[in-house]
Formats: C-alpha cells, structure tokens, sequence
C-alpha cells in the first residue's frame, strides 16, 4: 500500500498505546503478577474515557457560555445530544468495574505494594471533571486533602478548572434567562401554585412550605445554593409543563444533568464496595482511609442535587395552573 496513505495504526497512534504498558512487577529482579497488565489497562481505558467526556463537557460549556443561547435553536439540541453521549460513556465505565472484579484481593496483594502511593486518587482528569460540572471547592469531602497527592501542574489543572465558569453556574444563568417565566409566571401564578402545592401535603409533610419559601423566594446572600430562586422557579416551570414543544429540550437538560449525577454516583458506589472487597479496611495505597473516605465523598459530591430537590415541589397534573393563551402560543409549534 501507499507510504503516505492514512493508515490504521498511525491514525490511532497504536504504537504509543500499546507500549505504553509497563507493569512494575515485570521489572527486573521481581516476580511478575500476572493482573497487573489488566490493572493498567482498565485504568488506562477509563483515563481515555474521562478524557472524551470532559472534550463533551467544555463543549457544552463553550455552548452555554453565549450571552444569548435560544432555547429553540440547534445549539440547544448540540448540548443536550452530547450531555446524552457523558451519561452513555459514564454507564460503562459503571459496568467496566466488572471487569476489575475479575482479579481477586489476592491477586492484588501480588503487586499493591509496589504502587504505592500511587492511586485513582490522582487522577487529576477525574477531579478536573468533577470541577467543569460544578463541584466546589468547599463541598469537597476532606477539602485541601483532594489536590494533597497531586504534582503541582495537575493542581493548577483543577485550580483553573474551579475557576472557570461549570455547567451548574452556567445552567443558573441559562435558566434565569428563560423569556417565558416572566410573562407565563409572574407573582399571582406561584402564589396560587404555592397554595395548590400546600394543600396538596400530608400534614408529617406541611414543613416542606418552609422549604418552598427558602428554594422559589429566598434570596438572601450567603446561602449555600448555586441555584437562584429565580432559577429554581424557571426548572420547575419547565418539569411542570414539559409536555410543551418548546420546553421539552429544556426538559431534557435538566434529566441529562440528574442522570449524569446517578451514574457518576452508581460508579462511586461500586468501585466503593469492590474497594471493600479488595482491600477490606486497609487504607488505600493513596494514604486516605480507604473505603470511610470514599462513601464519604460518594455521600457528598452530588452536584445537581438542587436539581433533583426540586422535584419534591411537583403537583399532580391534573391540578396545574393553566397557562394563559399568549404563553401557550409562544411555548408551542407555532406561534
Ligand atoms: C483494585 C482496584 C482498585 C482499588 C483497590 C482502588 C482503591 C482506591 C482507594 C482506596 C481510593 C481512595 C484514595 C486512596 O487512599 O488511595 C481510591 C480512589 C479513587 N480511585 Fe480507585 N481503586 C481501584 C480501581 C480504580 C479504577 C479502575 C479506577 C478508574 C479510574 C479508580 C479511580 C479512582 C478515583 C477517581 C479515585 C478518587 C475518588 C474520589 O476522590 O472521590 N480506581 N481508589
């Protein structure tokens, strides 16, 4: 074949891939654990992953960036598409712990030491991930100690990625855009949803209108929200009338968004427990206390759930508020 045809291999750089393999304990001088070579891979593979994800997220976010994103453009059904591609790789990579738990703890114990202190504590591209959603600095389980065991250029990684603007904050000055709030929902409509919602709670439930009060109309400083009331108002506008041609893309963003939350929660979870299987309470290889530290950190890193606690404020749909004749022209087909 032609020299200077596109070929397979060079395309792909495959000689850098499969080279780049170098299990320690095939070193000289040491006995060679045959699961190591699986251990590299399965991390090399879910590093290449993340790396296709956060390409998706800074596009979303390169998107979501414009002062003027219209919700019935075709920008709009670009970042909902890729949020569907994150939540698609995000279940492998749930599922590809599977595959880890093909080796057994003693299988590990054949290498583990040699790690040390190396750890997926380290990935720095993972951290970075957590960071362009929207995961602050001080919702961080063990706070300073999340950077603690990282070199310093991967550091400014994520430092620079916390700086920049996430998709939460992004998603709040989306939706506290949103033209039809305003005309559609203005004061009389959430008081009079307010008294649908009330009376449609049991009485061990009559605290959530406290909650109501502090999510749809709080805006004092200093709580410890990313979403404001007005955005809150305009995402459960959108669940609520999501049937409506206009609000379905919207719709969908919000679900992506809580979807990428449950399946980066399912990874957490499972790699929590196969690190109990695997290593019991022993600490990790990365210094930390193992299993305690990772379902601490599982518990806290949900990074939409101002989203998801929005659902707590539906009502039935056979009780919503009609909307007036103006707003449901703009919010369909035609208008
Ligand atoms: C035998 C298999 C594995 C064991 C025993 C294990 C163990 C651990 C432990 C104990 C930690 C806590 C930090 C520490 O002290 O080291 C940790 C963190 C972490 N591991 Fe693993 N791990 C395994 C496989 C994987 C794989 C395949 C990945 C894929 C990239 C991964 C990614 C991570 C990440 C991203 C963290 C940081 C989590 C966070 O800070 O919330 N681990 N791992």
């Amino acid at each position: 074949m032609e020299n200077n045809a596109v070929y397979y291999g060079a395309y792909l750089q495959l000689e850098k891939i499969i080279e780049a393999q170098d299990p320690e304990s095939f070193k000289e001088g040491k006995t060679p654990a045959h699961d190591e070579m699986l251990f590299i891979i399965i991390h090399q593979a879910y590093e290449l992953w993340f790396k296709q994800i956060l390409f998706e997220v800074n596009s979303v976010i390169d998107i979501m960036c414009k002062p003027a994103l219209n919700d019935n453009s075709p920008e709009m059904q670009t970042v909902v598409h890729r949020l569907k591609r994150v939540t698609t790789i995000l279940k492998v990579l749930v599922q590809q712990i599977d595959i880890m738990e093909t080796m057994t703890p003693m299988d590990f114990l054949d290498f583990r030491d040699m790690l040390r202190p190396a750890s997926g504590f380290q990935s720095w591209q993972f951290k970075e991930l957590e960071a362009k959603l929207g995961l602050k600095f001080e919702q961080r389980h063990g706070k300073e100690y999340y950077t603690a065991q990282l070199r310093q250029e991967h550091v400014d990684v994520i430092k620079n990625a916390e700086g920049s603007k996430s998709v939460l904050q992004l998603l709040n000055g989306w939706l506290e855009r949103m033209p039809f709030l305003k005309e559609g929902a203005d004061t009389s409509f959430w008081e009079n949803y307010r008294k649908i919602y009330g009376s449609s709670l049991a009485d061990a439930e009559k605290n959530n209108l406290t909650g109501f009060e502090e999510i749809f109309n709080d805006s004092s400083p200093g709580n410890d929200r990313s979403l404001s009331p007005e955005a809150c108002r305009a995402a459960l506008f959108i669940m609520l009338y999501r049937g409506y041609p206009l609000l379905q893309l919207p719709f969908q963003l919000l679900n992506y968004l809580l979807e990428i939350d449950e399946q980066l929660s399912s990874w957490r979870y499972r790699h929590m427990n196969m690190v109990h299987r695997m290593i019991g309470t022993r600490i990790g290889t990365g210094g930390s206390t193992g299993k305690d530290y990772l379902k601490a950190a599982a518990d806290k890193h949900y990074i939409f759930r101002e989203i998801a606690q929005l659902n707590s404020f539906l009502i039935e749909r056979r009780k919503l508020p009609a909307l007036g004749h103006d707003i449901e022209k703009k919010l369909g087909f035609v208008s």
